[in-house]
């Protein structure tokens, strides 16, 4: 059997969390989703969660796993301990009711970064008016395509617990990778990304690349925009003034 203690939370009624335990007779090969599903439907069915796909694509599922960012999906009951294994919402963000978080922060900081290519007129186009680019410069930006937006590096993110503005980790890791695109032009369009809530707010603690379920390295990611932004800032140095 397995024993779970689960964060419970309606915020419009409820003073402060709470932790509800539950018992489960689940196999060892099910996930955490298909235990709280089991819950739902035998047990409790007023438990919310979030899921989707159960197969670590979605990025709808993310939990706190005794205190650590996971995807539900991807977390068995085989994997819990022995004792009882506390599952909470994501830190750093609003609680909608219990497992569910407001995704609307996530989303404006993400929205911020305008992140879709922003292709020019002037650059050629293949036969079918395709975006034409070499394996080379793909592989500058694939990694960083890989993202779900899971939002686990936003709850393992110090900095986005204390600075509410910083953009954080998965919306500076999707900047990066439309700036590393060879077809986007859209690089003024997201000065932000260069501010003190952009690249500059990131004091590389290095957690949200050790959250990320998808070997995306948000901090990696971030410390190439402060070496672009530091870069294209010398030159500016050596500009002659008219009154020089
Ligand atoms: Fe889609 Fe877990 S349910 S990533």
């Amino acid at each position: 059997m397995t024993v779970l203690e689960i964060q419970r939370y309606l915020p419009e009624s409820d003073q402060a969390p709470r932790w509800q335990r539950y018992e489960v007779e689940g196999e060892p090969a099910w996930s955490l989703i298909d235990a709280l599903g089991y819950i739902k439907d035998h047990v409790d069915p007023t438990l919310a969660w979030r899921a989707s796909c159960r197969m670590g694509m979605c990025g709808s599922c993310g939990v706190l796993v005794d205190g650590v960012p996971r995807l539900g999906c991807e977390v068995f009951l085989r994997d819990l301990p022995d004792r009882p294994a506390r599952i909470a919402p994501l830190a750093h963000l609003p609680v909608e009711r219990d497992l569910m978080v407001d995704t609307e922060g996530y989303l404006r900081r993400l929205r911020a970064v305008e992140p879709w290519l922003q292709p020019s007129d002037a650059d050629p186009v293949g036969p079918v008016g395709e975006r034409l680019q070499t394996p080379a410069q793909q592989a500058k930006y694939l990694e960083t395509a890989q993202c779900i937006g899971c939002m686990l590096c936003y709850a393992a993110c110090p900095q986005v617990a204390v600075n509410e503005p910083f953009l954080g980790p998965a919306a500076l890791a999707a900047a990066h990778r439309y700036l590393s695109d060879s077809r986007d032009h859209g690089h003024a369009r997201r000065g932000s990304v260069q501010g003190l809530q952009g690249v500059w707010g990131c004091t590389l603690v290095g957690t949200c690349s050790e959250a990320c379920p998808k070997g995306v390295d948000p901090a990696a990611a971030i410390q190439r925009e402060k070496v672009r932004g530091a870069l294209s800032f010398v030159p500016s140095l050596f500009v002659r003034g008219e009154d020089d």
